[in-house]
């Protein structure tokens, strides 16, 4: 298992170019199950869970091919399995979104259950009500669904979600665009992802409106057909070499990204007395002057301050002057990360489970630590940064998942970071 070695205490200085979305490219990639001709995507990321998805898509009989580095073609004519089994499923969540599409083109499928994770017990009931207010008829039998359409496509239904679910909004949106008459979505989540699928969708031929709002309405078509995407910068790659540039004190120009998708963050960062600008392409983040302060911060949907953030923002918090505050309120278990920041000294209080005070002005120090999930690994490795001495962060594959050459792009802002699979350098 890969480790990585960061010796800390050093101000980054440099330009970061950001990748493209982790968390658009899973749904807008899946889409390609909702027509017969070519998906062509790019800036795709180079990462381990888009190669979990193609593995997937392979496995039904999508036609996979790599035009470049992040440039993908995707072809959905010859699909003979309707099955995403467990051993694909349980490696990525996301692979659940095969469901929609796969049920709204073809009538039926069976997706394994994706089941828990570090971070939660993240269900899917909010998935399945609502393909099952489409009309499906759902099953669960040896930890899969089994959905399947009596008549021949799914029929439009009006969905109210009780709770803002991203992955739930996808799945729902994709299936409304093949089935038939109108399917209005009420509290759909607002995230730049959805719009980024729903673009992607309209350009395939797809009939949807309310984009960029808490409701899509979405008039069935009968076919889709191929289109080029091109997928949005990812924003919690951007935040989190913003919060590399102000928990080292540097400055980072962050560039090929969007601010407007991460306002609530950059609000959040100037209250901190972080120095943000906008520059051409991006915008320039310094936390020069060392007059980092405390902050309170619950996270929310979007435009609220994004959950896959809080473990950045926390690394953050331990180095400013005076205490803050983090309310989780997305998921039950995402803070795995703060047991392992207090091993580097930071200062954390856990109040109750879903409630932190972060005490602020710690000296972090260098400690061996293990990575629980993606945004803990990247909480850790920002820790790291900062702290004096040498860290060792232990399971970074969770990394490798959201994270493209993340050691490419710290090291040519000066980051002292290495990658070893055995022995550490001498
Ligand atoms: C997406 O997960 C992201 N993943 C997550 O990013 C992100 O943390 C999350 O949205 C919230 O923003 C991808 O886009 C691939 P949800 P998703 O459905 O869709 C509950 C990362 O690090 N819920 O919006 O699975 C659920 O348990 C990852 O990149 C139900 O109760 O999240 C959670 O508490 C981690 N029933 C809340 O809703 C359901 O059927 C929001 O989850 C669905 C969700």
């Amino acid at each position: 298992m890969d480790k990585i070695v960061i010796k800390g205490g050093h101000p980054l200085f440099g330009t970061v170019k950001i990748s493209g979305s982790k968390n658009s490219s899973l749904p807008i990639i899946t889409s390609t199950l909702l027509t017969d001709n070519v998906l062509s995507l790019h800036n795709v990321p180079n990462l381990s869970d888009i190669r979990t998805l193609h593995k997937i898509l392979a496995s039904l009989g999508v036609k996979v091919s790599q035009k470049s580095l992040h440039t993908w073609e995707y072809q959905a004519d010859t699909i003979n399995s309707f099955t995403a089994a467990y051993d694909l499923v349980k490696t990525m969540r996301a692979s659940f979104l095969v469901l929609g599409p796969l049920l709204t083109r073809f009538g039926e499928c069976k997706v394994a259950l994706p089941g828990g994770c570090a971070i939660g017990v993240r269900p899917v009931n909010f998935h399945l009500e609502a393909l099952s207010l489409m009309g499906a008829d759902i099953e669960i039998k040896d930890g899969y669904v089994y959905a399947s359409t009596k008549s021949k496509r799914l029929k439009g239904a009006e969905i109210t979600f009780s709770r803002v679910s991203v992955g739930a909004t996808e799945n729902t949106l994709m299936a409304a665009t093949l089935a038939e008459g109108k399917t209005i979505i009420h509290n759909a989540a607002m995230e730049p992802e959805i719009d980024d699928l729903a673009n992607c969708l309209v350009s395939m031929g797809a009939d949807i409106t309310g984009i960029g709002s808490n409701c899509l309405t979405i008039n069935g078509v009968d076919s889709l057909h191929g289109a080029t995407h091109s997928i949005i910068p990812d924003r919690i790659e951007s935040i989190t070499y913003a919060i590399a540039a102000a928990i080292t004190r540097g400055r980072i120009d962050i560039i090929d990204t969007r601010v407007e998708h991460i306002t609530s963050v950059i609000e959040v960062l100037k209250a901190m007395g972080v120095d943000i600008k906008e520059i051409t392409g991006g915008f320039s983040c310094s936390g020069e002057g060392n007059n980092i302060k405390g902050i309170d911060i619950v996270t929310s949907p979007y435009p609220g301050f994004p959950t896959d953030a809080q473990a950045q923002i926390m690394a953050l918090m331990l180095t400013a002057k005076g205490a803050s505050n983090i309310n989780e309120t997305i998921f039950e278990n995402r803070f795995m990360h703060v047991p392992e920041m207090q091993r580097m000294n930071g200062d954390i209080i856990l109040t109750d489970a879903f409630s932190v005070k972060v005490m602020g002005s710690s000296e972090l120090h260098g400690a061996p630590v293990m990575a629980s999930d993606l945004r803990a690994s990247a909480g850790l490795i920002l820790a790291a940064l900062a702290a004096k001495g040498e860290s060792i962060i232990d399971r970074v594959y969770h990394l490798d998942r959201g994270y493209e050459d993340i050691e490419t792009k710290l090291s040519s802002c000066g980051a002292d970071i290495y990658r070893y699979k055995d022995t550490p350098k001498e």
